[in-house]
């Protein structure tokens, strides 16, 4: 029997094995651990497919390797651009499940180098996609009915927004870094495999993340790394840019949510519908860390540095999303002052994890990028 675009398949889902990949990143170690710890109603086996690039960090995992290692979690370092490694993990777990979470997902990043933006994101997801068109496929022409594809992405791909209005998940695509290209041209390759093969896949679209583990390049941890040590804060352009700020664990529930009950064919968008400034953000950030740290918020605030804009710095990103909360029941359950004060903390009490990520590679490439920051 042949998938139709936009059926459901909630009871035939079983997401037994489940092949997460990136899972030793921000995201993909938070959906692994929440899956583990906390989900109640998945029984299954999780592989972690990850090449443990200079934003992996395999120590973000390490009691859920203890309690569930070669069991019901198992981790293979690898690349998803490697075919035949990926098709043979595919075999070898009897993978019916795949959430994809591996990327390059810093813009700075991107417009520095994009090569492995394009590499990763672009020909990474084509391979994977190819992978489970092959390894999925039935004798008679279609995919086994038991089998879904989890495409992870992002709201940068719908450009940038002036001072009103939100993005839809049919607001026409319009990505302006070489980050946001790479995830639109990944975007489309899965709707295209889900249009032209019947590929049983969703796919969602959601806002900045933050939470434990993420690593302190980006603006959270960033902020809250230097204002402990008494460095520099630098600021983009006027510091008026706009990000619509998500919880870690909220992003999973409802990529979770669309997992199990999600239409085939369709896409999700996902926020925090939770606007911030990023100049007012840090004032926030000051105060809770100072408050936390007993430091003097007046002088933590000397430390504020505007700094060259980003390259086509993005105005303002705003999720609409009421298709999920409405279709699927999703809602935020933490609210931002909830989640600044757990992250907070867990950056305050995991020195071991920010300096073994700090280490090594990132610090080789940080100084040749941007000298001592
Ligand atoms: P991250 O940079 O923290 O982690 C990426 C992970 O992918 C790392 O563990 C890395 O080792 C792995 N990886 C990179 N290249 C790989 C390759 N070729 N093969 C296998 N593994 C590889 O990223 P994140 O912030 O956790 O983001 C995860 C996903 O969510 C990305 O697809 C990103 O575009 C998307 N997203 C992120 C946010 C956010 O705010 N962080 C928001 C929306 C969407
Ligand atoms: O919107 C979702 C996206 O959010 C994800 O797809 C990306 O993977 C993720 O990195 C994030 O992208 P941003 O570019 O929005 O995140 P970043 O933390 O890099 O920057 C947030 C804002 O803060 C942005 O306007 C740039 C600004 N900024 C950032 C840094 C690192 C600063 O002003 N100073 C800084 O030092």
């Amino acid at each position: 029997m042949e998938h139709k675009f936009g059926e459901i398949f909630d009871n035939m889902r079983k997401l037994k094995n489940i092949l997460v990949s990136g899972g030793a990143g921000f995201i993909g170690c938070n959906f692994i651990n929440f899956l583990l710890e906390q989900n109640i109603d998945f029984t299954g086996r999780i592989i972690n497919l990850d090449l443990l690039t200079y934003a992996g960090n395999i120590s973000s995992l390490e009691e859920i390797e203890k309690q569930f290692g070669g069991g019901r979690y198992i981790f293979e370092r690898g690349d998803i651009c490697d075919r035949t490694f990926v098709e043979s993990i595919l075999k070898k777990y009897n993978i019916d499940t795949v959430v994809h979470f591996a990327a390059e997902s810093h813009v700075d990043r991107s417009i520095l180098g994009p090569e492995a933006f394009i590499k990763t994101n672009v020909m990474g997801t084509f391979t994977l996609l190819d992978a489970v068109r092959n390894v999925w496929k039935t004798p008679e022409g279609g995919f086994r009915q038991d089998v879904l594809f989890h495409h992870i992405s992002t709201d940068e791909v719908y450009g940038s927004l002036g001072e009103t209005g939100y993005f839809t998940e049919t607001t026409p695509y319009d990505p302006r870094s070489p980050y946001s290209a790479s995830k639109a041209a990944s975007d489309h390759l899965v709707m295209a495999y889900a249009h032209t093969y019947g590929l049983p896949l969703t796919l969602s679209n959601c806002s900045n993340n933050y939470g434990p583990y993420q690593f302190p390049e980006k603006l959270i941890p960033l902020m809250i790394l230097n204002i402990l040590e008494g460095k520099p804060l630098p600021v983009y352009g006027d510091g008026k840019n706009i990000r619509d700020w998500v919880y870690v664990e909220d992003h999973n529930k409802a990529v979770w949510t669309i997992m199990k009950n999600g239409l085939t064919g369709e896409k999700y968008n996902i926020g925090g519908e939770n606007e911030w400034e990023n100049i007012k953000l840090l004032q926030v950030l000051i105060d809770l860390v100072s408050e936390k740290a007993k430091l003097n918020p007046v002088k933590v605030r000397e430390k504020i540095t505007y700094v060259k804009d980003r390259p086509g710095h993005d105005r303002r990103y705003a999720i609409d999303c009421s298709k999920i909360k409405r279709d699927l029941g999703w809602k935020q359950d933490v609210s931002f002052e909830e989640g600044l004060n757990k992250t907070v903390n867990w950056y305050m009490t995991n020195d071991a994890w920010v300096k073994n990520i700090l280490s090594g590679e990132y610090l080789k490439w940080i100084e040749k990028n941007y000298g001592q920051r």
